[in-house]
Formats: C-alpha cells, sequence, structure tokens
C-alpha cells in the first residue's frame, strides 16, 4: 500500500514537472540563425563589450580593440594594444587582455591586464595615451579570468579590485573603494565582504541628491548559522554622498554600508534558488525594479523582482543582525546632507553589525518565472501594447546564447520564443539592451548580434498565428504581423483574450505554409506515412480522419506521425493543433481509395516477406 502511494506520488511530481516545463519552454522557435550577427574576426576568449551612444559597439581582445558601426556592422576599424613588458613570459596571461572599455572622465578609455601589470589608455587621435593616474592601475584586474566589478557614474569611479589591507600586513582584501571623485576617497571596512563575487553594481539616482544610493549584488561566504549555504547572495547600499565617520580611525570608510541576503523563491510551494547569476536594473514607467536572475543546485532558473522603493525600505527599517542598541540618535544607513559625518556611535554599530536581521523578499513573496534551464543573462523592456497596458518581456539567454523571450501576462509569465541569434557556437560573453529602440545587442567570443524585440516575423503566416504568439510588440495589421512600434490605426493583438481576428476561416493548409515546409506523405506499398511538424510547443496536436480521431501528439517530438493503410481508411487526413480550446487544421492530406493495380503487388510483397521468414 505504501509503496503503490509512493509510486502515485512520484508519478504526480514527474506530471506536475512535465506539465510545468510545458508552459515554460518556449511556444515557438525562430529558425532565424544569425539573420543580423556578425562574426569577429578573431575568437576572444574573454572579449569584452562596450555599447557606446553614439552606436558604436567595442569590442576588447587580446591586444586588440575592434569598432563596429551598428549601422554597418561589417565596417570596423582595429586598433593594436599590446603589452608594454613581456617579463613575465611562460606564464599564462603574458599578453595585454583588454578587460575594459568605456567613457572615463569624458574620453574613451580601455584598460587591460598588460602581462599581469594592469593600466588603462585613453584614446586621442586614434591613438593611445597611457593613463598617468595612479589609480588607473585599479580599474583593471592582473588576469582576464578575475571577478571584479568597476563602477562609473558621471565623474566618480569605483572598483572592487583587491588592495592591500588597511592595518599595513601585506594581505590582499577586497573591498569596494571610491578611486576618483570630488568627495573623500572611501572604501568599504576590511571585513564587511567575505570572499565577494561580483553580479552588479549600480547607483540609484533619488530626486533628493543626499538619498542617491549605490547598490552592490554579490555572493559572498555565509558565516551566520540561520542558513546551511555555505554561499548566500547578498545585496549592500551604501549612501553616494556620504562624508565618513567623526570616528579616527575610521575616518575613510564608509560608515552607511549595510547588507542583507537575498531570497528567490516560492513561500508557497518553498522552491528557492540560492545562487545569483545576473542582476537588470529596470527604470520603468511605472517605478524602479530589480530583476535578479538565479538558479538552484540542479542548474534549474528563476528569475524574482524586488522593487527598488522596498529594498530601500528594508534598509530603513530592518534592524541589524546581532545588535541590541535602539538608542542611537541617527540610525546606521542613513545618508546625511555633506559635509556632515556619521557619529562614531551609529558608524560603529553599523561597522560591528552590518547584516540586516530582515532578508530581501522578492515581490509578492514568488518568482516571476523558473523554468528547467539555465540562464546566464537577463535584461527586461517594457511595451505599451494596442490595449494600452504596459507589458514587460523578460529576454533570457543561455551561456550558448540562445534566447527565450517571457511576456509577463496578467494570468502569469508565459514563454514565448526561442531566438538563436548566433551562427557559430561561443560562450555568451555579452547582453545588453538599448531600451529607446527595444533592441537587444549580444556578443560571444566569436560573434555578435542584434535583436530587435519586435521582429515578428516569426509569427508571420495569419492573423491566428499573430495574436496567438502573445507577444506585446506584434500585431495583425493590413494582412501582416508587424511591430507595434511601427503602426498606428486598428491593429488586432490578443494579450488578454481581449480581441480576436475578424471574419478569420479555419486556417487551411495554404494559409499555414510555414507548418508545412513541403511535406507530402510519402508511401510504401498502400502504407502511407503522414508527418506534420509539432512547433507550437504549448498545443496538443492529433490526427483526425473525418471526425474520427486518428492519434495524439506530444509537441516535445518535433514531428506528429501517423501511420496509414490506406485499404482500411482512405479519405481526408488532417492534422489538428489545438491551442487554449480552439482547433485549427494545419494541413490537411487526401488519401485516394486504393485501386486493384497495387493490391496484388503488395499481396505478392507480403508472401515474400514471409517466405523469407520462414527460410530465415
Ligand atoms: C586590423 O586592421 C588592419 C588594417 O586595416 C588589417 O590589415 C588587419 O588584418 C586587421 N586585423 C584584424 C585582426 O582584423
Ligand atoms: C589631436 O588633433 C588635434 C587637431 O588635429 C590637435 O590639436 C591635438 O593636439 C591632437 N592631440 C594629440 C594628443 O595629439
Ligand atoms: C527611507 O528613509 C529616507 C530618509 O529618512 C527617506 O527619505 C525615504 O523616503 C525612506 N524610504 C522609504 C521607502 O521609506
Ligand atoms: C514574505 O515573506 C516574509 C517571510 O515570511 C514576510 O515577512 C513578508 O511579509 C512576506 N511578504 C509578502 C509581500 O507577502
Amino acid at each position: 500500500m505504501k509503496q503503490l502511494v509512493r509510486v502515485l506520488l512520484n508519478l504526480c511530481a514527474l506530471l506536475s514537472i512535465s506539465l510545468a516545463s510545458i508552459w515554460t519552454d518556449p511556444r515557438l522557435t525562430h529558425y532565424g540563425e544569425g539573420e543580423r550577427s556578425f562574426p569577429l574576426p578573431k575568437e576572444e576568449a574573454h572579449a569584452f563589450f562596450y555599447l557606446s551612444e553614439d552606436n558604436s559597439l567595442y569590442v576588447g581582445g587580446e591586444e586588440i580593440l575592434y569598432h563596429f558601426n551598428l549601422k554597418a556592422m561589417k565596417d570596423y576599424k582595429n586598433y593594436t594594444i599590446k603589452a608594454e613588458s613581456t617579463r613575465c613570459q611562460g606564464r599564462p596571461y603574458c599578453k595585454n587582455d583588454v578587460t575594459f572599455v568605456g567613457q572615463l572622465l569624458g574620453k574613451l578609455t580601455v584598460c587591460g591586464t598588460n602581462a599581469y601589470s594592469p593600466g588603462c589608455w585613453v584614446m586621442e587621435n586614434e591613438t593611445f595615451q597611457k593613463l598617468t593616474y595612479s589609480w588607473a592601475q585599479q580599474l583593471a584586474p592582473r588576469t582576464p579570468v578575475d571577478n571584479y566589478n568597476i563602477l562609473i557614474s558621471g565623474s566618480e569611479v569605483y572598483s572592487t579590485l583587491a588592495r592591500k589591507s588597511n592595518n599595513g600586513l601585506s594581505v590582499m582584501i577586497t573591498t569596494f573603494r571610491k578611486l576618483y571623485g570630488s568627495d573623500q576617497l572611501l572604501y568599504t571596512g576590511d571585513t564587511f565582504l567575505r570572499r565577494p563575487k561580483f553580479v552588479k553594481s549600480l547607483v540609484v539616482e533619488k530626486e533628493d541628491k543626499i538619498q542617491n544610493k549605490i547598490l552592490l549584488f554579490f555572493t559572498e561566504d555565509n558565516t551566520e548559522s540561520r542558513t546551511v549555504e555555505k554561499r548566500l547572495p547578498m545585496v549592500a547600499q551604501l549612501c553616494k554622498s556620504e562624508s565618513g565617520s567623526v570616528s579616527a580611525n575610521t575616518r575613510n570608510v564608509f560608515s552607511t554600508a549595510l547588507k542583507s541576503r537575498m531570497i528567490c523563491g516560492n513561500q508557497l510551494t518553498g522552491q528557492y534558488y540560492p545562487h545569483l547569476q545576473d542582476i537588470y536594473f529596470l527604470q520603468g514607467k511605472t517605478g524602479n525594479v530589480i530583476f535578479g536572475l538565479f538558479k538552484n543546485a540542479w542548474d534549474h532558473s528563476a528569475v524574482c523582482s524586488y522593487e527598488v522603493e522596498d529594498i530601500e525600505l528594508l534598509f530603513n527599517t530592518s534592524s541589524l543582525f546581532g545588535s541590541s542598541r535602539k538608542d542611537l540618535k541617527i540610525r546606521p544607513g542613513t545618508c546625511l546632507p555633506p559635509p556632515q559625518m556619521t557619529p562614531e556611535e551609529t558608524s560603529e554599530e553599523a561597522s560591528n553589525y552590518p547584516e540586516l536581521t530582515d532578508w530581501l523578499w522578492p515581490s509578492g513573496n514568488k518568482t516571476v518565472f523558473q523554468n528547467l534551464n539555465l540562464y546566464s543573462k537577463i535584461v527586461v523592456d517594457e511595451i505599451t501594447a494596442v490595449n494600452q497596458k504596459i507589458y514587460k518581456v523578460l529576454l533570457l539567454a543561455t551561456d550558448d546564447g540562445t534566447v527565450h523571450k517571457v511576456v509577463e501576462l496578467e494570468d502569469g509569465a508565459l514563454n514565448i520564443l526561442n531566438v538563436i541569434p548566433f551562427k557559430q557556437k561561443g560562450k555568451l560573453q555579452f547582453m545588453e539592451l538599448d531600451p529607446k529602440e527595444h533592441v537587444v545587442y549580444m556578443g560571444t567570443t566569436r560573434e555578435i548580434s542584434v535583436l530587435p524585440l519586435d521582429d515578428c516575423t516569426a509569427y508571420n503566416t495569419s492573423c491566428t498565428d499573430c495574436v496567438r504568439s502573445r507577444d506585446p510588440f506584434c500585431g495583425w495589421v493590413e494582412g501582416k504581423c508587424e511591430s507595434v512600434l511601427k503602426h498606428k490605426g486598428s491593429i488586432v493583438q490578443n494579450l488578454e483574450q481581449d480581441a480576436a481576428c475578424k471574419d478569420e476561416k479555419e486556417s487551411t493548409a495554404e494559409s499555414t505554409s510555414l507548418y508545412l515546409k513541403g511535406n507530402r506523405p510519402t508511401s510504401s506499398n498502400g502504407v502511407y506515412f503522414l508527418t506534420c511538424p509539432t512547433m507550437l510547443k504549448h498545443a496538443t496536436y492529433m490526427w483526425k480522419n473525418g471526425d474520427r480521431e486518428m492519434g495524439k501528439c506530444d509537441p516535445s517530438n518535433d514531428i506528429c506521425e501517423l501511420i496509414v493503410n490506406e485499404v482500411s481508411y482512405p479519405g481526408e487526413y488532417k492534422c489538428i493543433v489545438k491551442e487554449m480550446e480552439t482547433e485549427r487544421a494545419l494541413l490537411k492530406y487526401t488519401l485516394p481509395e486504393s485501386n486493384s493495380a497495387t493490391k496484388p503487388q503488395c499481396l505478392w510483397l507480403l508472401g515474400l516477406t514471409i517466405l523469407l521468414l520462414v527460410l530465415a
């Protein structure tokens, strides 16, 4: 009995997993591989990408910088940036790997490992001048595989590259520190970060500039007993314009830096995703939202969102873990107007107990989206659809550069499209959204690719195909599936089942040629093999002979096959796709009445087969 229950439970679990994956895998694949991609002149194992505001894409590689014009990608320039010394011969990174390209103090700047002697060069008149600031060497790591983070905000420069400890001992420690800027050059205390791996840093700007915050996202060692995880995803917050502490021995330490553990999962089901992969900061039409991409131990992914207001509220209200003081005049983490400094008792408390008691829970205490894929990068766009509602569209990329387009609809997130933007296999290094143009730029170690989010060619076969896509960027207009950004007027779109295609008859084989791709039934001695491609992965497929159902198919196989013997069932065969309770015929085959000439032939063959079997 117990065993039976266990079997049933297992079955149930399997079923729910497969059900979940039906809806969280992409509905449709767009086979437009590399339509707008361009190969890098040579493979760059540690390529660094920088998208500049003047429609250029810079790619830093090994001793080289490429400059692509995004309007005409074939026109590119290259600049050689060699290591200045080669005294490291025999060691693995004895070249100058470009690790940073960007605008620094108003000039295009390139930084690189420079054969273990990091440095930066400023581009002037198409030539490169070495940057002589002493802090420039803290803008690049010693090898291209080091983990670090750089933040440039206006004329302020921050870096996490390891430096010698404050106490004079020659121990390398990792801090977040300001390298350049008008105010004091502060850094986080020696023990604030515990073997951190940085994911992202960003600036949250407030109307009241004094309240501007820096948020730092990273994973670090867990030394607490509150959870069993060895490493924890964390968010740290500090006041951007703070002036340090009154205390003489922590004069140059960020006195407002505090941190909290981030949680991503579903409170209802108890599924949690403890490993932070990527962060996207959406400065949206209805507010600022942080999207976190996480994974679990089985490499399944989840996306959680956090309102920036909620993060601020958490840091405003939580107590500090381990601290018992409630009598402080100024709460730790308070941004004071410069040049006012944090009182000693407040900064001491923050430095002794930098972690909040409360954790950062995701909006609604649930994931935005989750599935069994392993994604490594995320960007999120917003689009005003035909119904005037604003939709968020998540672009999730795997390490090999495949992209899933996921739409947040009222009844949940739906994975609508699988896009393959690259021609060659390479490791994804870069994905960035231009929210004004609604274009995603991507780069691997071998190739760059441009992905316009309002590309509707994947659904351009019929009105039904177009609206069923539930892609908020696409609508049916003037007999085509077109970008809603480029058309005004009467566009048919059906995101929340609120509109339908006018006088669209049941789609026939002609109007769904996309699915047909020249399939014809193949016959062999009166036996026909009928095939129907199952491209819509959220639908069910079946064959019908008249009203008789002849077989159902699981769309996870790419083809729905039917074998019929014309002798027993002549007539019309339809491949039916059923999606959202409506059925459409995708293609139609008419099998002829068998004629007498084929029958004896068939019998003869049957006889031969039996004879052969007997002889064997
Ligand atoms: C860089 O540009 C030069 C001159 O335009 C060209 O000869 C060379 O092949 C280019 N190198 C690469 C790696 O593209
Ligand atoms: C760059 O070119 C401009 C105009 O030709 C010149 O005035 C300037 O001195 C040059 N700068 C450098 C660093 O060579
Ligand atoms: C947090 O506290 C600051 C300073 O008192 C205040 O300006 C801000 O509005 C507060 N934010 C939230 C979300 O409560
Ligand atoms: C989420 O869960 C935490 C921990 O149980 C709880 O404190 C918080 O109020 C919940 N938030 C929401 C929005 O339900």
